[in-house]
């Protein structure tokens, strides 16, 4: 067997940094050595940094958690689940050290020099990085990767013309703590940060074309309406999608099943988009861990009495929408000798 990679978790005492520890446990080509968290955790064992709040056996309770310092961490191969505003600062720092960050934050992935990656979707964006230094790799937003890996074969095989959206967002997706349980159980609330703002904008980005080191986005507008609720895992999005062809239903049905990865990875299940008959699905309770949490399930789809159709689509939110994503990207890279 070949030796894993070294890697270090930036963030490990949060909401998504526990989920890379947990999948990274028996990853075949990945070793986690080295938990880094902020000045408040720096120190402490991961135990006493981070009590576990996941399923399963509490992982790597005794390591020391690092102050967040590229100096400190001697990893090359980085992911990062920091906050927004620490990783604007921290992972161009890391990056300038030559590590390689793969990161679940807003932070640069709409900036036009790195990477916005599904790897399943548009793995030929990974060459807009220049893999003779650091560099910074993303993953998009938790709730716009379930549509986005639905319109992918819709836009490929018939062209989107403008998308609708809203979610229903779980819990988990605004991290550890999160939302309040006053403001959020027995309620829902519209999304107060700009999460509108990334679902309008990401999508576009993926599913746009790479020429050299340029990416033109896709043309098509997208409005965005986005919800938390109380659920603990799994974000649920309502579509309408316009079509620039008119096509029978069946057809786009068939598009859809038909949606295979150009890559082969480890954490790729097998069917990526699985599409469920019955008309009360998918729910985040028994369709989130579809696939280990990387399956998206997708219902409902319809003719739209507005634009050419609608359906459902949900992805485990801090799996696919996060840490295994991120897991997903650096496999790719690994795959093409990007790390
Ligand atoms: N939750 C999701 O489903 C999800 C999905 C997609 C993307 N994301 C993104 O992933 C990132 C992490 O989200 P999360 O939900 O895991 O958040 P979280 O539970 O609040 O965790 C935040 C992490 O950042 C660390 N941190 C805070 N300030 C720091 C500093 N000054 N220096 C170094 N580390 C610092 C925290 O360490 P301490 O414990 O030491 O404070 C903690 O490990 C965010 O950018 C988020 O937008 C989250």
């Amino acid at each position: 067997m070949t030796e894993r990679i070294p890697v270090a978790v930036l963030g490990a005492t949060g909401m998504v940094g526990q989920r890379f520890v947990s999948l990274l446990a028996d990853h075949p080509r990945f070793r986690v050595t080295a938990l880094v968290a902020s000045d408040r955790s720096a120190g402490k064992t991961y135990g006493e940094a981070s009590p576990w709040r996941l399923e399963g056996e509490p992982l790597l309770q005794d390591q020391r958690v690092l102050a967040c310092d590229p100096d400190n961490v001697a990893p090359k191969v980085v992911f990062s689940a920091l906050d927004k505003s620490i990783a604007e600062e921290m992972e161009p720092r890391f990056a300038a050290a030559g590590c390689r960050v793969i990161s679940n934050a807003s932070a640069f992935r709409m900036d036009p020099t790195v990477p916005l990656l599904i790897p399943e979707v548009n793995p030929d964006h990974a060459r807009l990085i220049d893999p003779s230094g650091g560099y910074i790799v993303t993953n998009p937003n938790c709730t716009c990767i379930p549509m986005t890996m639905v319109l992918a074969p819709l836009h490929r095989n018939f062209g989107v013309l403008r998308v609708t959206c809203a979610s229903y967002q779980a819990v988990s997706g605004a991290g550890y703590p999160g939302e309040s349980a006053w403001d959020m159980l027995g309620n829902v609330h519209p999304h107060a940060g700009d999460e509108e703002q990334k679902v309008a904008e990401e999508p576009r980005k993926i599913l746009g074309e790479r020429s050299g080191k340029n990416l033109s986005p896709a043309a098509f507008p997208i409005s965005a309406r986005c919800v938390r609720v109380p659920v603990s895992d799994g974000h649920l999005i309502a579509v309408q999608v316009q079509l620039a062809k008119d096509v029978p239903m069946a057809q786009v049905v068939e598009a859809i099943r038909d949606f295979r990865s150009p890559v082969s990875l480890p954490s790729s299940p097998q069917p990526l988009l699985r599409i469920l008959e019955r008309r009360d699905r998918p729910q985040p309770r028994l369709d989130a861990s579809a696939g280990g949490g990387m399956a998206i399930s997708v219902g409902r789809i319809e003719p739209c009495e507005v634009f050419t159709l609608k359906f459902f689509a949900l992805a485990h939110n801090a799996i696919r929408g996060a840490a295994g994503g991120a897991i997903a990207n650096a496999e790719l890279l690994d795959n093409w000798g990007l790390l």
